[in-house]
């Protein structure tokens, strides 16, 4: 049959080949499968026309578009303040959305292409791509890349209340790749915030859409209900290399991923200092006392789905985490450290990123919806290398084949 279909392959249109070459692969997978990623895993790519920078060292205008996150060249050349400013984002309080910086374009490539991140190393930074394991067996596995394998890719700065138009396009994407599969149902293979984002757009869908169209969710350290240690984000950066990254402060994204009440008691202290604590209940007062009240201005704007957390997905759930390690549960400040001296940070259990509670809080749903949730927790993985596992890369092969 395979040497029939390629043969007619040559004597007809290329287009048509590329139909028939795609049609043999049909039957060779159970379901196709489509990865939401987190901001690890994410790509940007910028285009610099007039770019207002503060830096002087930092190019204004590029001819085309070029990778901004994450790209080695910045971290190569000592020049990641760059990128840092290419990445900040505007908030209008009148509008209440974001924009980029004037002068900066950025897009999301290849959506609906290959699950990737960038991949690379250099003195004191490292980032891996860590989707490779699971890609090269899945490939291994007969799925192919761009068809029944393929990324959803998104502006990981933005918060779900500017994601209209990627929700659309994702729904979109699932049904042509259930059509194109020969309608089978798709997993969504989701990592870290990838979760969240999910989770928004599976509540925004009809439970016979569900049904049809989506077979199971697979969150591979999903956050869904953020993490205390984001908190840091605000007055210490993200540590980059040697670098600290200020821009994150100016994402809704991070505002998304603070802890979320649904699992955290609204009293239970996040941020210690001598004279006041912090906690959810008055979130507002830890933004103005650090003089950052555009945070809360993006807590109030993604707050809304946040408050739907309780809400069920209504599709069957594997959440797959690490667990036993050192995470970051409490910010404490001596006498006179808040908010520009550094902390000490008190630990709890959780992935090194992400709090236990938050990546077990699938476990919240249980009771709430028919489809079955399980809970696949693995001791001493962390937040980023328990996707090469080979624990967590049997459990997907199970699940696939
Ligand atoms: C990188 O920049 C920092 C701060 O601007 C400076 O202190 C450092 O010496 C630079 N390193 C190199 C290798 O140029
Ligand atoms: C919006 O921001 C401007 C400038 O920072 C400020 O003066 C104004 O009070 C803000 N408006 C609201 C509604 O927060
Ligand atoms: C997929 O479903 C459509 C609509 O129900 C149907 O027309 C089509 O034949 C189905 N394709 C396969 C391969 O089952
Ligand atoms: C802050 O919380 C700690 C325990 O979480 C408590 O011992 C302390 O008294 C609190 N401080 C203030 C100022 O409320
Ligand atoms: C995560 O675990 C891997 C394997 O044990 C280790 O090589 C890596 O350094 C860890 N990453 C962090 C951030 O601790
Ligand atoms: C993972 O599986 C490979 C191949 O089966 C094996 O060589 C390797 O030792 C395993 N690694 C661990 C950490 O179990």
């Amino acid at each position: 049959m395979k040497i029939k279909k390629n043969l007619h392959c040559i004597l007809i249109t290329h287009l048509l080949c590329v139909i028939a070459g795609s049609q043999k692969y049909k039957s060779d997978i159970k379901y196709p499968l489509i990865f939401v990623p987190g901001i690890k895993e994410s790509i940007l790519e910028a285009k610099l026309n007039n770019a207002l920078v503060e830096q002087k060292k930092c190019i204004k205008n590029t001819n085309n578009y070029f990778i901004l996150w994450i790209n080695t060249q910045f971290y190569k050349t000592n020049s990641t303040i760059c990128m840092d400013e290419y990445l900040t984002l505007l908030y209008n309080n009148k509008t209440r959305t974001t924009s980029n910086t004037p002068g900066v374009n950025i897009e999301v490539p290849e959506f609906g292409k290959r699950p990737r991140a960038i991949e690379f190393q250099s003195s004191d930074v490292t980032v891996e791509d860590d989707l490779n394991d699971i890609t090269e067996m899945l490939v291994k596995l007969g799925y192919r890349i761009g068809y029944s394998l393929r990324g959803a890719p998104y502006d990981f700065r933005k918060g779900p209340n500017e994601h209209t138009t990627y929700f659309n396009k994702l729904k979109l994407l699932i049904e042509e790749t259930y059509t194109t599969n020969g309608n089978k149902s798709v997993i969504m293979l989701v990592r870290s915030m990838g979760a969240l984002m999910s989770g928004t757009f599976l509540r925004r869908q009809t439970q016979e859409w569900k049904d049809k169209y989506i077979k199971s969710l697979v969150s591979i350290s999903g956050d869904w209900g953020g993490a205390v240690g984001r908190l840091i984000t605000y007055t210490d950066g993200v540590q980059f290399g040697k670098y600290t990254l200020r821009s994150f402060s100016t994402f809704p994204s991070i505002s998304w991923i603070l802890p979320h009440p649904f699992i955290w008691n609204p009293y239970e202290v996040f941020v210690e200092t001598p004279s006041k604590n912090y906690s959810l209940s008055n979130l507002k007062d830890y933004f103005v006392d650090i003089n950052y009240e555009v945070g809360w201005e993006l807590y109030q704007d993604i707050y809304p789905d946040v408050e739907k957390d309780p809400i069920p997905l209504g599709v069957e759930l594997h959440c797959i985490y690490g667990y036993g390690i050192p995470t970051i549960r409490k910010i404490y400040y001596g006498k006179g450290a808040f908010p520009n001296k550094p902390p000490v940070l008190i630990k709890g259990d959780g992935d090194g990123t992400v709090n236990k509670q938050s990546l077990s809080a699938c476990a919240y749903w249980i009771k709430l919806q028919t489809q079955p949730i399980h809970l696949v927790p693995m001791k001493g993985s962390n937040h980023t290398f328990i996707s090469r596992t080979n624990s967590t890369l049997e459990y997907i092969k199970n699940l696939v084949t």
